[in-house]
């Protein structure tokens, strides 16, 4: 009898100790229901508010998409690229591969604003732009998949993270699988998570290069160079990433490379003879294919790093810490 209480006693004893312990740490899982019992409108509220804003322009679902992008890359999906600058913060929103360039803050400010009022100090900002990416995607045509959730917010930006872990449209084919590799992406991630830019706009800034280039078909080169001069002045025009069909999400980026009409040196680096060309052709002969990877691989963005348990806050305003 004493030794049985003994050894129950130790049971529970260890027990407690192994739960206790596992609450604060930083690897803890995300979970698909993670708010179902503290905010279980959170989702539909979410998808209600993407749903009218990128019906009313596309593009905010684009803008929406590369947010969540830019957040996992920098410190992981921390939403730290939402933090507006304060005399204690230098934001991550003037990092060269963000300054005048990204967009869909305001739509974020609505759902967090809207979540304030139902479920007080509960849902995260790095979720919010998480679930906002899916609902953007499924939104102008994309595939579902379900988002894990249980991120935290930080407490700090990382402005030359940003200048050093975003990778810029100049890179070749090897560097691009780097940089996704430093994440934790492999080359199949990388080039499926390409396929993102079957929507939205780039500036001339970052592609006016590519004009010159061996590998764009010419006739495609010559409806740009109107807007896209070697004048500095036509910096910040915009064209379509994906110009065969610009508002949709569907495989026809894919395609436009094997037409050699990648907008950006580092679209067509995807398919210039190179280990992607295979995958590449894959994806544009297969849109299955392509939405089914393209949803893994944005599970497996979503997971780079996220804040947990006791780390991070529950950010009330998306631009600065509590
Ligand atoms: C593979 C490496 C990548 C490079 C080099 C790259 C580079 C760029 C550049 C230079 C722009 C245009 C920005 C501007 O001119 O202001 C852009 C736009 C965009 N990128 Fe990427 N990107 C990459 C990967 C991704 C990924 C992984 C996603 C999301 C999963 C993504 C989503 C987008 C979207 C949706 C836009 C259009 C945004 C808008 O219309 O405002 N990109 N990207
Ligand atoms: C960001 O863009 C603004 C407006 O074009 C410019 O004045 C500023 O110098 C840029 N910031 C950085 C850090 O490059
Ligand atoms: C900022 O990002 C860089 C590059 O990933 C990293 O080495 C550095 O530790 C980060 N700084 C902070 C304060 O998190
Ligand atoms: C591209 O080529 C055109 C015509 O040859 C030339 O005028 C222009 O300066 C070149 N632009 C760049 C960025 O090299």
């Amino acid at each position: 009898m004493a030794s049985k209480s003994f050894s129950s006693f130790f049971f529970i004893f260890f027990f407690a100790a192994a739960m206790f312990a596992s609450f604060p740490s930083s690897n803890a899982q995300l979970s698909a229901g993670f708010y179902d019992s503290s905010c279980p409108l959170a989702p539909l509220t979410i998808q209600t508010v993407i749903t009218a804003a990128v019906l009313l322009n596309p593009r905010i679902g684009a803008g929406l998409v590369r947010l969540h992008f830019h957040d996992c890359f920098v410190n992981g999906c921390d939403a730290s690229v939402l933090l507006d600058d304060s005399p204690t913060l230098m934001s991550e929103k003037t990092a060269v591969p963000n300054n005048n360039s990204l967009l869909g803050f305001e739509v974020v400010d609505t759902i967090k604003t809207a979540l304030e009022l139902l479920c007080p100090g509960t849902v995260s900002c790095a979720d919010i732009l998480a679930i906002a990416a899916r609902d953007s995607v499924v939104a102008l045509g994309g595939p579902t998949w379900t988002v894990l959730l249980g991120r935290r917010d930080s407490l700090i930006a990382n402005q030359s993270g940003a200048n050093s872990d975003l990778p810029p449209p100049f890179l070749n084919l090897n560097q691009l699988i780097t940089f996704f590799g430093n994440k934790g992406l492999s080359a199949q991630d990388m080039i499926a998570l390409s396929g993102a830019h079957t929507f939205g706009k780039a500036r001339c800034v970052n592609f006016r290069a590519h004009l010159n280039e061996s590998n764009i078909d010419p006739n495609f080169a010559a409806t740009l160079t109107p807007i896209c001069s070697s004048s500095t002045a036509d910096d910040n025009n915009l064209a379509d990433l994906d110009v065969s069909t610009p508002t949709t999400f569907d495989n026809a980026y894919y395609t436009n490379l094997l037409n050699r009409q990648g907008l950006l040196h580092s679209d067509q680096e995807l398919f210039n003879g190179g280990s992607a060309d295979a995958l590449v052709r894959t994806y544009s002969a297969n849109s299955d294919t392509f939405f089914s990877d393209f949803a893994a691989a944005m599970v497996r963005m979503g997971n780079i790093s996220p804040l947990t348990g006791a780390n991070g806050q529950i950010r009330l305003n998306c631009r600065t810490v509590n």
